[in-house]
């Protein structure tokens, strides 16, 4: 049976959510924390799940309306600061991935803060994609790499990434099909689980259910049976 270590959500559907109840969309972006403590808390439960790698903000979401950027900063930076203790109750370590440079010198204060909090923690790792894009964390590792002397390897490669660990299961959330740039090299062999369903409606029994169809799958890596 397949073990799901490492699930990575992109978590999308939040401002549908929202527009679909007549609220505004940061309300679907409220909502959508909310679950994202949920689904957290039940991972850092589960014997078997040791990372869950959530997209909360890609490099291109900077080109949505200014005050949802903003609200968005502002979520997080609560999010993070008011869940500290429950990372702590959870024994959940918090590692961000992303070009976090690009955010305000006080998000970048926050997030080193939780991190630095929990480092010691060694139940279920809990990383938010922060600005993150896979081709700019590829180019980032590619610009590292490219003084080294001899050949890269795929593992020097991977160990150079951001997220230097293998996908098993990646959901999306919120009906489109499609990578938007998450975890380009981590994914590679990855079950893919597509839902319907908006984020802020996202529970732990359809994370269940999930895990349960990829329990079953057949996974081969390119090889045979
Ligand atoms: C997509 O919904 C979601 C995001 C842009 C970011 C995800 C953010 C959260 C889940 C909330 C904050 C997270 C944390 C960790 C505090 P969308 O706005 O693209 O939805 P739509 O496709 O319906 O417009």
């Amino acid at each position: 049976m397949n073990q799901a270590k490492h699930i990575a959500i992109i978590m999308d559907g939040n401002g549908r959510w929202a527009e679909a109840q007549g609220k505004k969309r940061i309300k679907g972006h409220e909502a959508g924390a909310k679950v994202v403590k949920e689904i957290t808390t039940y991972c850092s439960n589960s014997q078997d799940i040791e990372r869950l790698t959530l997209y909360a903000f890609s490099t291109e979401n900077w080109k949505r309306p200014r005050l949802e950027v903003e609200f968005l900063m502002k979520l997080l930076d609560n999010y993070l600061k008011n869940e500290l203790e429950v990372y702590l109750e959870n024994n959940v370590r918090f590692e961000p991935i992303g070009d976090i440079r690009a955010f305000s010198k006080s998000l970048q204060k926050t997030i080193a803060m939780v991190q630095k909090e929990t480092s010691h923690c060694d139940g279920l790792i809990q990383s938010l994609a922060l600005n993150y894009g896979a081709q700019d964390e590829m180019i980032r590792a590619i610009n590292t790499l490219k003084n080294q002397e001899g050949d890269i390897t795929p593992e020097m490669f991977s160990n150079t990434l951001d997220c230097k660990h293998d996908v098993d299961l990646l959901i999306r959330t919120g009906g489109d099909k499609r990578l938007s740039n998450f975890l380009l090299w981590q994914a590679a062999y990855a079950e893919l689980f597509f839902t319907n369903t908006l984020w802020p409606d996202f529970s732990t029994k359809e994370l269940e259910k999930i895990i349960k169809k990829f329990n079953k799958v057949e996974r081969r890596f390119g090889g045979l049976k």
